[in-house]
């Protein structure tokens, strides 16, 4: 995914592309670029690397200021991140500067089948194709070259287009990718996040698919596919400034697991009432729920996907009912067994995932409920389902997600409670049991926080030094085991696998040599002996045992060379307080590799194209 954002002003508007730029930092990192107009002239700078090389450059090389421009932070699809594949991209004449956000899937035929084939390309990527086309297109009239641009390309793509014709202009279109654009105080804006502008957006307005945009400093007009003008309504986008401070923290990450007690309990005190789960507008009916409902799905990515895993094993025994949790890049195009009488879910931190959202759109074509778990408003998966529930974690900038997980298997289990108690399954005082117990897991996710400290700084220091690792547990805990794993790969670059524990004597032991850390959650009584067992294997082999576990189980024989206690809590949210370890171990295992902790090489904070 990238982030793009462009603005018609006065004055020079270079400052304001920068700065709109690292708060699109998290939508891709890889390289960055700009260009301006002044008058009908380009000043254009790209670089590979991060907004601040950018920056560095503009200064080096004395840009001139221009007062129309266009910004892009890139997350690589075609093209190595390099400073000719950085955006913007330029047509042949020219007189077309493009940055854009999504994947054109169609490049290599356009530039087959509709442009000339003696056109020169100054890069490897699909985005330049769209400059030329263009420019193929331009008789004088800019709607018209863009019309006809978007109808021809395929794929997923929100542009930010200037012509050196037009130099007070900033056009933009969007299909399948988000855009915004806006009127301010200072000038008119695009942005694929209008918290890239904060404050100085006051209408908002969300481009619709194969929707263009014309604005100049004091005007936005809005055209349909064919260029016929369009009156569009105000979006209601929470806007809040992207806040670039990290509460006295290094780190996003760090300043964001600790967050995680607000974001749990402001997430679920909406869905509470005199101590009992309340019907949430985005739950399904009691109707459905007891008459009709006889199959869940619920469909993610990444850490998503593990929440997904928790919810779908809390769904099956506490509700009677069957529920599986599937990875949408897979499910999307699979041959889901699924009609009107099932609930299709959809967790995602962004709203945005491109799998996530085919999934979704795959699920309602087969007349699903759909249901989406999402910590964005105005995104286009909460925007597409049928409801919504939204996780109050508040903006996550950190690549690695932490406080929208553990907001996303409050949801969860807010959703099990729920369904038990419509399908009948559990009575209402159970439930309001459980909801008490749920009610206490921030003060928990705390105390958690503070008392594992100590021992995961310490452990850190050894795992630093390691290449190979494995997480294992069984049940849920062999869930939170994947999320660890996942949270310690994508941040440290340490090669982390998880596995069922019982799992691990099938094949994969054969790996565990001397030394190696295999870190074990047991935090499920009915299975803590098994899971014990399972470390007794791999410490026979050499490995380095770690246990994570509950303080009431604590005591038991179980071989580790290092034990972490969580506060004692009812088994199903045992996992929320048992990731709090692993997220730290990761953070703090990557921190002493000298790693990039908030933006990881290769990643993005959310996959908008395939
Ligand atoms: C997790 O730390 C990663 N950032 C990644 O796996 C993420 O959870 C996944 O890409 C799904 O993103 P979403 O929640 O925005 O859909």
């Amino acid at each position: 995914m990238c982030g793009i954002i462009g603005k018609a002003g006065d004055g020079n508007v270079i400052p304001d592309l920068i700065n709109g730029l690292k708060k699109l930092e998290y939508r891709g990192y890889d390289s960055a670029g700009l260009a301006v107009l002044n008058g009908n002239v380009y000043s254009s700078v790209k670089t590979a690397g991060k907004v601040e090389a950018l920056a560095e450059k503009v200064t080096a090389c004395r840009c001139s200021p221009g007062s129309t421009g266009v910004g892009h932070t890139r997350w690589a699809t075609h093209g190595a991140p390099t400073d000719k594949n950085a955006h913007p991209h330029f047509s042949p004449d020219g007189k077309f500067a493009v940055v854009h956000n999504g994947i054109i899937e169609n490049a290599a035929e356009l530039k087959k089948t509709v442009l000339p084939q003696d056109e020169v390309y100054a890069s490897d990527t699909d985005t330049e194709v769209a400059a030329h086309l263009l420019a193929y297109y331009y008789k004088g009239d800019v709607i018209g070259a863009v019309s006809k641009t978007v109808n021809a390309l395929q794929g997923s793509f929100a542009l930010g287009i200037l012509c050196s014709d037009c130099p007070d202009t900033l056009f933009a279109a969007a299909y399948a990718s988000p855009l915004f654009a806006a009127k301010g105080k200072t000038g008119a804006f695009i942005a694929s996040d209008m918290g890239a502008v904060g404050e100085d957006a006051a209408e908002i307005y969300q481009l619709a698919d194969r929707e263009i945009a014309r604005l100049t400093k004091d005007d936005v007009a809005f055209f349909s596919a064919d260029g016929k003008p369009v009156v569009k309504n105000m979006v209601n986008v929470q806007v809040g400034q992207l806040s670039l401070e990290k509460g006295g923290y290094e780190h996003y990450m760090l300043y964001e697991i600790m967050q995680q007690p607000d974001a749990v309990r402001d997430t679920i005190l909406p869905l509470i009432r005199d101590g009992h789960i309340i019907r949430h507008e985005g739950f399904p009916e009691g109707g459905f729920v007891r008459d009709r409902l006889n199959r869940i799905r619920i469909v993610a990515c990444g850490s998503a996907y593990h929440a997904g895993l928790v919810g779908a094993a809390l769904i099956e025994r506490y509700c009677g009912v069957d529920c599986r949790a599937e990875v949408a890049s897979e499910f999307r195009y699979a041959a889901p067994l699924i009609d009107k009488n099932t609930l299709a879910v959809f967790i995602s931190q962004s709203g945005e995932t491109a799998d996530t959202l085919a999934a979704l759109r795959l699920a309602k074509k087969k007349r699903a409920q759909t249901l989406a778990i999402v910590n964005t408003e105005g995104s286009a998966i909460a925007t597409e389902s049928d409801a919504a529930v939204f996780t109050r974690a508040g903006r996550e900038i950190a690549v690695a997600t932490t406080k929208a997980y553990s907001a996303q298997l409050a949801v969860l289990y807010a959703l099990t409670l729920y369904l038990a108690r419509e399908k009948g399954t559990m009575s209402t005082a159970q439930e309001g049991a459980y909801t008490q117990e749920l009610l206490r897991l921030p003060e928990k996710i705390r105390l958690t926080t503070e008392t594992v400290s100590e021992t995961v700084t310490e452990l850190a220091g050894l795992l630093a030094q390691k290449e190979d690792m494995f997480f294992i547990g069984r049940l849920l805990d062999s869930a939170a085991a994947m999320e660890g794993s996942l949270k310690m790969k994508e941040i440290s670059y340490i090669n982390s696998q998880a596995y069922a524990a019982g799992e691990l004597k099938h094949g994969t032991i054969s790996l565990v040599e001397e030394g190696t850390p295999v870190i074990a959650l047991a935090t499920q009584p009915e299975v803590f002996s098994k899971t014990v067992a399972n470390l007794h294997e791999v410490k026979a082999r050499g490995a380095y045992t770690v246990l994570i576990t509950t303080e009431q189980l604590l005591g038991r024989e179980y071989a580790a060379d290092k034990v972490i206690a969580v506060p004692d809590t009812a088994g199903p949210f045992a996992v929320s307080l048992a990731v709090v370890p692993l997220q730290l171990l990761s953070y703090y295992t990557a921190k002493n590799r000298g790693c990039d902790i908030d933006k990881p090489k290769n990643l993005a904070k959310s996959v908008t194209v395939e």
